[in-house]
């Protein structure tokens, strides 16, 4: 069982230092069960509980989950709405706990489209954690990865016109160092549930060289075991990043 399978994981030094979730499948989970869409974004809460717990006893860097797309304001406002209230109510009763448990929050995205009320929560909540020192918990909200590249691009842009770079200075590292998940160590592992394969708008930019995890399984339904079998097997791929696999194991000649 999944006890035993995180021990030996812990074990390994061939973990993820960073992992990225798609929380889909929430919608069709609830009306499966004859229910409304928002029985399944409350029934993720407890998933999005227990991925944190997960990637915390693992000693995981930075978890970064996909709560609400730059393109999620489509949906119906009634959806919308209780989305946000959502939202704010689990990061008024989580807090604490993640403070507890040495978990450093971050809310990744553009922020100025949320109610003030949301945006002072998300302040404290972020305060409230920021000396923490264990897991690097993100969640992405009205993030976009195409906003992220472009917002990075803007604020280099505001620096050669200020004439503190110059255009030459624009380069991969700079970018890397205003997207938003800056201060993360880069994307080993992107996983999404609900049976799509597609990135819709994530971490374009950080997902260049991530390894890519595709569930069948809805997200209220995503447990522990699955996410260890899936670490399990993250620690066998060969990371190439372009080389050969001789390359790997023969250290260059100088
Ligand atoms: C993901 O679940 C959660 C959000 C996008 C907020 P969905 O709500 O997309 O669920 P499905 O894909 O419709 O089943
Ligand atoms: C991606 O799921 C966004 C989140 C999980 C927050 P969507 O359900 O919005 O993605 P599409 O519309 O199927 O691509
Ligand atoms: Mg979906």
């Amino acid at each position: 069982m999944s006890d035993q399978l995180k021990t030996q994981l812990m074990l390994t030094d061939k973990l993820p230092h960073h992992i990225a979730i798609i929380m889909d499948g929430n919608g069709r989970w609830a009306q499966r069960q004859g229910k409304h869409r928002v029985m399944g974004h409350k029934a993720g809460v407890n998933r999005v509980r227990e991925a944190v717990k997960v990637a915390s006893e693992l000693k995981i860097q930075s978890l970064t989950l996909f709560a609400f797309s730059s393109e999620n304001w489509q949906r119906p406002a009634d959806e919308v709405s209780l989305l946000m209230e959502l939202f704010f109510t689990v990061l008024s009763r989580e807090v604490n706990k993640l403070n507890r448990n040495n978990v450093r929050l971050k809310i990744i995205g553009d922020l100025s489209r949320f109610s003030e009320k949301l945006q002072n929560k998300i302040a404290k909540a972020e305060d409230k954690t920021s000396k923490n020192t264990g897991l690097m918990l993100n969640v992405a909200a009205n993030y976009g990865g195409r906003w992220d590249i472009t917002q990075s691009c803007i604020a280099l842009a505001k620096k050669v016109e200020l004439g503190e770079i110059s255009a030459d200075d624009i380069t991969e590292d700079a970018i890397n160092e205003h997207i938003c998940t800056a201060h993360l160590p880069p994307l080993d592992l992107m996983i999404r549930t609900g049976g799509d394969c597609r990135i819709s708008n994530f971490l374009l930019w950080q997902s260049a060289y991530a390894e890519l995890h595709f569930s069948q399984t809805l997200w209220p339904d995503f447990d522990e075991q699955e996410l260890c079998n899936i670490l399990a097997d993250f620690a066998h791929i060969e990371r190439r990043f372009g080389c050969t696999s001789e390359q790997l194991t023969t250290p260059l000649k100088e």
